[in-house]
């Protein structure tokens, strides 16, 4: 399986309205506990913000992402990263330690990811991450697929992520061979800064590349599903819109 036709990423645009992924992966980074001197693989590193905060601790980490514009951008920021797909991760057991960051659900082979993070993991190695899990932006995906229809689009037929529930994700990865596996969904109502239309734009630039929305109708588009989706969200005190994201969190181990 190639990498998912839905995963596609504009740097600059994922720097000016995706900010809020890396700068909430705070909590995972500290789950991780990486330790100076360890080898880690940063599993869909992107654009490598996070990357280089597990580098400021003095780790030596290894970044992989699918996406050749952002590991260029992680590049740029001095990351060791690599164009790599990581449902074919090609290490053998290098690393102390493996983490990932809002990138698993757009894995759709993910017994493959699982046995290639096992595979590149030394005996002992912990894995560490959060990705979307079971009902994640259900709102959001609800209001784009409706808006894409009322504008004449036809969306790809199933969701093109894997938001796992925890029984499908610690299954995938205990059938992988790993020991300890702990995962656990997460409610996390976030404030999109940047307002949804540009949610839409920047997180789904694939989704409206398979429904074949031209360039020119995606400003529309985007601004559509923003209002479709508005009706079904809450806002917090100062009336931010607050979209619907659920996370699973996870740690496990190789064993010895
Ligand atoms: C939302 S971004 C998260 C980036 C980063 N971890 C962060 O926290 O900001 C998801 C990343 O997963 C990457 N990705 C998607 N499918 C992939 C695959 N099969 N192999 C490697 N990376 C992939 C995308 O290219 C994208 O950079």
């Amino acid at each position: 399986m190639s990498v998912n036709e839905a995963s596609r990423w504009n740097p600059v645009d994922y720097a000016a309205n995706a900010a809020f992924v890396p700068a909430l992966g705070a909590p995972v980074l500290a789950l991780l506990a990486p330790q100076t001197g360890e080898r880690i693989l940063d599993i869909g590193c992107g654009d490598g913000v996070l990357t280089e905060r597990i580098v400021a601790t003095g780790a030596t980490v290894v970044g992989v992402d699918g996406s050749p514009e952002m590991v260029a951008a992680a590049r740029a920021r001095g990351i060791d990263a690599h164009v790599v797909d990581a449902q074919a991760l090609p290490f053998g057991p290098e690393f102390d330690a493996a983490f990932s960051n809002a990138a698993l659900h757009w894995m759709l082979d993910k017994g493959a990811v699982a046995r290639g993070v096992f595979a590149a993991l030394k005996p002992g190695g912990r894995y560490v991450g959060e990705m979307g899990g079971a009902g994640n932006i259900a709102t959001l995906r609800a209001g784009l697929r409706q808006a894409v229809g009322e504008m004449g689009y036809t969306p790809p037929a199933g969701d093109p992520q894997w938001y796992p529930d925890v029984a499908d994700f610690t299954d995938t990865y205990a059938a992988a061979g790993f020991s300890d596996v702990r995962a656990e969904l997460i409610e996390r109502p976030t404030p999109v800064p940047a307002g949804l239309a540009e949610w839409f734009r920047t997180f789904r630039m694939g989704f409206l590349d398979q429904s074949g929305v031209p360039p020119d109708a995606r400003d529309p588009l985007a601004a559509c599903a923003a209002a479709i989706a508005e009706g079904g969200l809450p806002r917090d005190a100062d009336g931010t819109i607050l979209a619907d994201y659920v996370r699973l969190r996870f740690s496990m181990r190789k064993p010895d």
